[in-house]
């Protein structure tokens, strides 16, 4: 489907009379009005107003759009997540976008489409290593858990907060595969040295770029640099669709094995709703079955169904062409913030774009100096935030390794994780979203400043 053929207001397959398209127009003005009227006049009170870390920004347009996907009732995957995929695709800079229900099951999709015997001796096989790191989000590793491979956990480098590429290079053993990092908080990693260092090692990259959608790195955007990019839509990231998230590549044929392990793992791939695209559905030989059996039953993978709902993508369509401003408000923020906290450097570690990066700040990562070790410090300060009503949240699970999840799971620890065990106890971060304005921003860093005084 082109550009200029798709309406999100109109569906002209089902709106087939006048009656029906009338109908469909006044139904959506309600809405617009509804939204306006029930979101009007909420003035920010310093001190009352809560600020949280992370938040959705919807406007009376993505409400239009989710109900005039529910008024299309085709329910699933279907016109609106085509163009949210090729819009997606066309953002990030990669050659195809395939959406999935949330940003963990684009991890889990990432690394199983690694496993996939098409992929013959470049595969991934049980007991292989993918490095990491172990300061981020579970659901970054979990996938290499779940697939029976084996996570080999780096340190990372403060104020980036992402992996520490020298630690990479030397962490590689001949069982290493793939790497599968977070650029963390939307600060790239140094793409460079580590497309040099998995190019060098035939290693497959896997960027988690659920935290950066919109940051680019020398220019080029983010989810487009690996072999697979993972991107989430959940509330509190930088376009939300309620529950949802993506996978992104330029490999035709991994984009055909993500599509696979995502839809059941079929190896037919017609769309929901239709058959017989390739005019063969009962034309294959497969070794086991009988000739001909129908193609649309035919599993090549031990797959998911990982899909979305053609709702959820409407409201990541209406959002995504939103993007530039949010992520512009999210880089506004975060400089006003940094400048406002600067006089503070040496009680805290300000955070620090990557070199020859332009990140789309996630949030905005704070480390307390504090030789106790202990996150006393941490915790005091937070709990002052949280009387001024200003919302925090942690570097996600700190150190993955001192999880209760991970007792039992074979791992490997390269090194020491000293900065990691240093983000566990003293980082946590505040928000740069787009619903901040410059006031709040402002009252933020005077309310963090007043801990310090
Ligand atoms: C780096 C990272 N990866 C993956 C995820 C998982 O995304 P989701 O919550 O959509 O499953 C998150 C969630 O915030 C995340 O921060």
């Amino acid at each position: 489907m082109d550009k200029e053929s798709f309406d999100p207001l109109v569906n002209n397959s089902i709106d087939n009379t006048p009656e029906a398209q009338e109908l469909r127009t006044s139904i959506l003005e309600l809405v617009g009005r509804y939204f306006d009227s029930v979101n009007r006049g909420r003035r920010f009170e310093a001190g009352k107003t809560y600020l949280p870390a992370a938040q959705k920004v919807l406007d009376a347009s993505d409400i239009q759009y989710l109900v005039s996907a529910s008024l299309d009732s085709w329910l699933t995957t279907g016109r609106f997540n085509d163009e949210f995929e090729r819009c997606l695709a066309e953002t990030v800079g990669a050659k195809h976008a395939r959406t999935v229900n949330s940003g963990s099951s684009a991890n889990l999709l990432a690394v199983s489409c690694l496993t996939s015997p098409a992929l013959m001796d470049q595969r991934l096989r049980k007991g292989d290593e993918v490095i990491t790191v172990a300061a981020g989000f579970p659901t970054t590793v979990n996938p290499i858990v779940q697939n029976g491979l084996v996570p080999a956990f780096v340190d990372v480098e403060l104020p980036s907060y992402n992996i520490d590429t020298r630690a990479l290079e030397e962490a590689i053993t001949e069982r290493t595969r793939a790497v599968m990092v977070a650029h963390t908080l939307g600060n790239p990693f140094d793409i460079t040295q580590v497309k040099r260092i998995c190019k060098r090692h035939c290693l497959w990259l896997i960027e988690d770029c659920c935290d950066a959608l919109g940051s680019c790195f020398q220019g080029q955007p983010v989810g487009s640099c690996g072999d697979i990019g993972t991107f989430s839509f959940y509330p509190a990231h930088h376009i939300t669709m309620g529950e949802g998230g993506a996978v992104s590549t330029s490999n035709d044929q991994l984009a055909i094995l993500l599509e696979s392990f995502r839809d059941w793992g079929r190896d037919c791939r017609c769309p929901p709703g239709r058959e017989n695209v390739c005019g063969n559905r009962f034309g294959h030989r497969f070794a086991n079955l009988p000739d001909g059996y129908d193609h649309k039953y035919v599993y090549s993978h031990l797959g998911y169904n990982l899909k979305i709902t053609d709702m959820q993508a409407a409201i990541g369509l209406s959002q995504i062409g939103k993007l530039p401003g949010f992520v512009k408000r999210r880089r506004e923020n975060f400089s006003r913030m940094w400048d406002a906290l600067s006089d503070l450097e040496g009680d805290l570690i300000l955070p620090l774009a990557t070199p020859d990066s332009e990140p789309s700040w996630f949030g905005f990562p704070i480390t307390i100096e504090d030789e106790r070790g202990n996150g006393a410090k941490r915790h005091a300060l937070i709990e002052h935030l949280g009387r001024k009503r200003v919302g925090t949240r942690l570097l996600f699970a700190g150190n993955m390794i001192k999880q209760p999840c991970m007792e039992g799971v074979e791992h490997r620890v390269h090194g020491n994780l000293v900065n990691t065990d240093r983000i566990m106890n003293d980082t946590f971060w505040i928000g740069v979203h787009p619903g901040l304005s410059d006031e709040m921003v402002d009252y933020m860093a005077q309310a963090l400043k007043e801990f310090f005084r």
